[in-house]
């Protein structure tokens, strides 16, 4: 009997923050661990609006997410989906949405995803999570999501 072993996930987290080693960059790195304990390999990369985006087509899962500074995703991370080859190199791929912010869940869903969802028209979104500051660091929510991201993942055809 032959045996097929699952091909790893290959997840991208790509980011933005105007604060090196902030809050953000350490909720991904947590995201990362977990997601790189199921068996998936993981980068990151923090957005760049300019940037060249060729790179994420090798990737089976983009993770994308950024803090709200003044009611906008963090302009890298919006700029890079508004202006580079971003929207177009993530095109029909698995996405998967966080983002971080001091508001209610209610008024983040209602101003601060559809900023990123408007640009995601016709990419499957496996999972969206609004962090509050006091989630940032608590490994049970952050495990939570990694296991929707993972979950939503395999249901989709993996
Ligand atoms: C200058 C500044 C502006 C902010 N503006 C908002 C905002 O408009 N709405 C919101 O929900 N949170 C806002 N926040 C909260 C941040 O989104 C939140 O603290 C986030 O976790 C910061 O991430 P960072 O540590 O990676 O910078 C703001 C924070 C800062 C420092």
């Amino acid at each position: 009997m032959t045996h097929t072993a699952a091909t790893p996930m290959k997840a991208i987290i790509l980011f933005d923050s105007k604060t090196a080693g902030g809050s953000t960059e350490q909720l991904i790195d947590s995201i990362g661990r977990k997601l790189a304990e199921t068996g998936a390999y993981v980068e990151k990369a923090k957005c760049k609006k300019t940037g060249d985006y060729s790179f994420v087509k090798e990737f089976d899962v983009v993770i994308m997410g950024a803090p709200i500074y003044y009611l906008l995703v963090s302009s890298e991370l919006l700029g890079a989906l508004l202006q580079s080859n971003l929207k177009s190199c993530i095109q029909g791929k698995k996405i998967a949405l966080f983002l971080t912010c001091g508001s209610p869940e209610l008024m983040a869903n209602l101003l601060y995803l559809p900023q990123l969802k408007l640009n995601l028209i016709g990419s499957t979104i496996l999972a969206e999570k609004i962090f509050a500051p006091n989630q940032l660091s608590d490994q049970s929510v952050i495990a939570n999501y990694v296991e929707e991201v993972n979950k939503a993942y395999k249901k989709n055809g993996n």
